[in-house]
Formats: structure tokens, C-alpha cells, sequence
């Protein structure tokens, strides 16, 4: 059996795309292993979505080739691969093969036409069976969580994001396929389903088979109703993208307790002139209110967010807006980026203004105030009994185990591993700055 080693970088998306490829890999009868000096064969799943990230993938390759023992067949995968195609046969020397975004479905395929002497293949094509799309319990990166992606690609167009070009345009999984799939896992033990695409809240299926009879103004929010009636213990969605993001999705998730407290709504900018400048469609103004009603809920909603620093043409004055809307949201956690110019999108023709040492202060200050907000959001949580799904051994403790609250916080605590997979109550004894500590109750 020929061992294949795969890697995966980039977002949720990606681990969704790399269980399928395990599983249909080891339908096609390879085996995978996670250690890669001993693989014949190292597949590398790609992100573009910053410079940093596509940085990875050559380092990882020079690694390979450079390592004392008999090149393994290697092959690109995902968002990279979609995006330089043939090129990057000629880049990176010791590259067979550059599978796209959508045709990773026929890996497997491909290794075999590898194996039998071809080299220099590439499929950029498009996914032959929209629902064959399962993943064996065993290539899941929980055995109780599972990644189900209900629309991929992204039409929005924001002008630094190279997503439109690396993943296409929407598609949204019919419902009835996503309720009958929720059915079959929950069936099968798992616990905890995300609803992922770029866009989720964008959800906009062909026909609304599947949601008739549930109620909600945007065919997101009767997924959202649909999808709680399956009585699966608990779904989040991620990523939400403010413009499509309505109030009934609140509501949703105020009726109905397995819809879990946690939303993540990226803002990208504090300053409306470079939320323009992003062509993000939405003003500070209206995600203010979004926030604010979000806080208003019954139920006491995670809120978690994305912000790029150093956009061109962010003035130090725009900056501060965004420092004192962090202050406003008091985020549970938000993700910071410096601003990586990607060639390719309508941003990269911009004047890159703020110098890579600006941006870096930048980074740094909006940090530090996120940090302070984050600890006193956090620092609410001890004393209280959390709902933790036992997910996993946890590294550092002994008989530790590890796993996440409805409102997505990492707790760890020590347990018996016969909980594990079950919902247990965590009285949290201690908060850190990225997860907190709390024993059984
Ligand atoms: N530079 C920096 N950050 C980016 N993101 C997307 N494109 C870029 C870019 N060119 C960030 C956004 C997005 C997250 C997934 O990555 O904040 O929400
Ligand atoms: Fe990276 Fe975007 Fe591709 Fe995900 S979709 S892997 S974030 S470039």
C-alpha cells in the first residue's frame, strides 16, 4: 500500500477539503500516515490568502526535496494550485502534479496516472458530484465534530481578497442534502456540526427543498431552524459576512438552544472611507447595531471578528476608529492581519501607503487593547458551569481532556477519557488568555 502524507493549511475549508481527499484516498486504496519522512507520496492543501501562507508551501517543498532519502511523488492541492496552475510546475521544482480547489475529488486518480510514470499533470476542473462529499469517521479531525460546507466561493468581491479567484463563485448545497447529512453523522455519534462556507450566512440553495415549513426571512435563517429540528446537540456557523447578516438569524438562534452562542463577524475596518476602499458593502454604523443587538440577547452570544490593519491608504486617523470600535465590540477573541498585497485582486493596483513597520505597530497597539478587552470578556466566564463537549486527550495535563462550549471556548479539565464525546459540566476555575481551566461538576 502506497503511504500518502497530507498537509493542510488555511481555513476550515481546507481541513473540510483534506478529510475528503483522506477518504477518498482510502477508498482508492492508499494509506495515510501522518509521518512524512516515510510517506511515498506528500500532498500539500494550500491557502493564498495571505503572502505568508503561499510563503509555506515553497519552504515546505525545499524541505522535501532537500531531505536525505528518495523524492516522494509530491503534488499541490487547493487554493494555490487553483490560482498558478501549470506555473507552478516551473516554480517549484520537484512538483508532479497541481490539483485545484474543486477537483480534489480525483486525487486519487491522478496519484495512480503518477505512479504509472506521468508527471506534470494538472486539473483545475470543476467537482463531478456535488454531494459525494462524505468523510469516513476515521479522516475526521473530531470523531464528535464534524465540518459540513454548505456554499463555497464567494461573489463579493472585496478588494483585497483573492478567495473569488482561488474558490469561485457561490454554490450552496441543496438543504435536504445537508439535513439528510446531519441526520447520517448525528446517527453516527457526532455531537457538534459547523456550518462552514466563506460567506455561510450567503446560503442560497437552487430549490428550498428540504425547508419548507420553516420559518426565517433569509433562506440562511430557515436552514438555521431546519437544521436545529434534526436535534442534533449543538451547530455553529462560521464565517458570517455582515451584510447578509439579519436579525432573524439572532432570533434563530434565541428559540432554539442547540443553535450554539457564538457568532464570528468579521469587520475588517473601523473606518467606513476604508471599508469603501474594501468594497465591503456595509458601514461601521449598521455593524454597531449588529453588535449591539447581538449583546441585547437573551442568550449570551460569543462575538468573534477579523480586522486587517495597514489597507492602503489607512490614515493613522482611520486606524484609531478601528481601535475605538474594538473598544466599542469588546470581541471574545478577534483575528489580526497586516494587510498582504495579493496579486490579482483590484487592491493590488492600489499604492501599498503604509510602510511594513507601520503596519506592524499597527498590529501590535490593536493587539494590545483587543487583549485587554478579551481578558475582561473572558474573566466572566469564572465561577460559571460551562457545557463542554469532551473532544480530546489534552496535551499538557495528565487524564486531561480537552474540548469546546457552545460559545466556542476552549476548556480543559481533568476527567476520566469514558467522557469522552459526552457533554460534561465544567465549573471554570481559571481563565487564561486563550482557554481556561475548570473541573467536573
Ligand atoms: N491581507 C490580509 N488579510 C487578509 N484577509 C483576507 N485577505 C487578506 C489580505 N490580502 C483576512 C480577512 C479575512 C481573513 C480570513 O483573512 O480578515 O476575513
Ligand atoms: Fe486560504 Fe481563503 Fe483558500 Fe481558505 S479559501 S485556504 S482562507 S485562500
Amino acid at each position: 500500500m502506497k503511504k500518502v502524507y497530507l498537509e493542510t493549511y488555511g481555513c476550515q475549508m481546507n481541513v473540510s477539503d483534506s478529510e475528503r481527499v483522506a477518504t477518498a484516498l482510502g477508498r482508492d486504496g492508499f494509506e495515510m500516515t501522518a509521518d512524512a519522512a516515510s510517506a511515498d507520496v506528500v500532498l500539500i492543501n494550500t491557502c493564498s490568502v495571505r503572502e505568508k501562507a503561499e510563503q509555506k508551501l515553497y519552504t515546505q517543498v525545499g524541505r522535501i526535496r532537500h531531505s536525505e532519502r528518495p523524492k516522494p511523488i509530491i503534488g499541490v492541492l487547493g487554493c494555490v494550485a487553483q490560482l498558478e496552475g501549470e506555473t507552478l510546475l516551473n516554480k517549484i521544482p520537484g512538483v508532479d502534479f497541481v490539483v485545484g480547489t474543486r477537483a480534489v475529488g480525483r486525487v486519487g486518480g491522478i496519484l495512480n496516472r503518477a505512479f504509472d510514470g506521468e508527471s506534470d499533470i494538472v486539473d483545475l476542473g470543476e467537482r463531478e458530484d456535488e454531494y459525494d462529499w462524505t468523510v469516513a469517521d476515521t479522516h475526521r479531525h473530531s470523531p464528535y465534530v464534524a465540518f459540513l460546507p454548505i456554499i463555497e466561493g464567494c461573489n463579493k468581491f472585496c478588494t483585497y481578497c483573492i478567495v473569488p479567484f482561488s474558490r469561485g463563485r457561490e454554490k450552496s448545497l441543496a438543504a435536504s442534502e445537508i439535513i439528510r447529512q446531519i441526520l447520517e453523522l448525528k446517527r453516527r455519534g457526532v455531537k457538534e456540526i459547523h456550518l462552514i462556507g466563506q460567506n455561510v450566512n450567503s446560503y442560497r440553495p437552487e430549490s428550498e427543498t428540504g425547508l419548507e415549513g420553516f420559518e426565517g426571512k433569509s433562506a440562511f435563517s430557515r436552514l438555521l431552524r431546519a437544521v436545529a429540528a434534526t436535534g442534533i446537540d449543538r451547530i455553529k456557523f462560521t464565517t458570517s459576512f455582515p451584510r447578509d447578516f439579519n436579525e432573524d438569524i439572532v432570533e434563530a438562534i434565541e428559540t432554539h438552544p442547540n443553535l450554539c452562542n457564538w457568532v464570528h463577524l468579521p469587520v475588517q475596518s473601523g473606518s467606513d472611507r476604508v471599508l469603501k476602499l474594501m468594497k465591503r458593502g456595509h458601514t461601521i454604523d449598521r455593524y454597531r447595531k449588529q453588535i449591539d443587538r447581538l449583546r441585547a440577547s437573551s442568550r449570551d452570544i460569543a462575538l468573534t471578528t477579523d480586522i486587517i490593519v495597514g489597507f492602503p491608504g489607512e490614515t493613522e486617523a482611520d486606524f484609531m476608529d478601528t481601535v475605538d470600535l474594538v473598544k466599542h465590540c469588546g470581541f471574545d477573541s478577534a483575528y489580526i492581519f497586516k494587510y498582504s498585497p495579493r496579486p490579482g485582486t483590484p487592491a493590488y493596483e492600489m499604492e501599498d501607503t503604509v510602510s511594513f513597520a507601520e503596519k506592524t505597530l499597527r498590529f501590535l497597539e490593536l493587539e494590545k487593547v483587543q487583549k485587554a478587552c478579551q481578558e475582561k470578556r473572558l474573566r466572566r466566564y469564572d465561577g460559571k458551569v460551562l457545557e463542554v463537549l469532551a473532544e480530546g486527550a489534552s496535551a499538557r495535563t495528565p487524564r486531561g481532556i480537552t474540548g469546546h462550549s457552545p460559545c466556542h471556548k476552549v476548556v480543559n479539565f481533568v476527567a476520566d477519557s469514558s467522557l469522552l464525546g459526552s457533554i460534561v459540566n465544567v465549573k471554570v476555575t481559571e481563565v487564561k488568555a486563550n482557554s481556561m481551566f475548570g473541573e467536573v461538576v
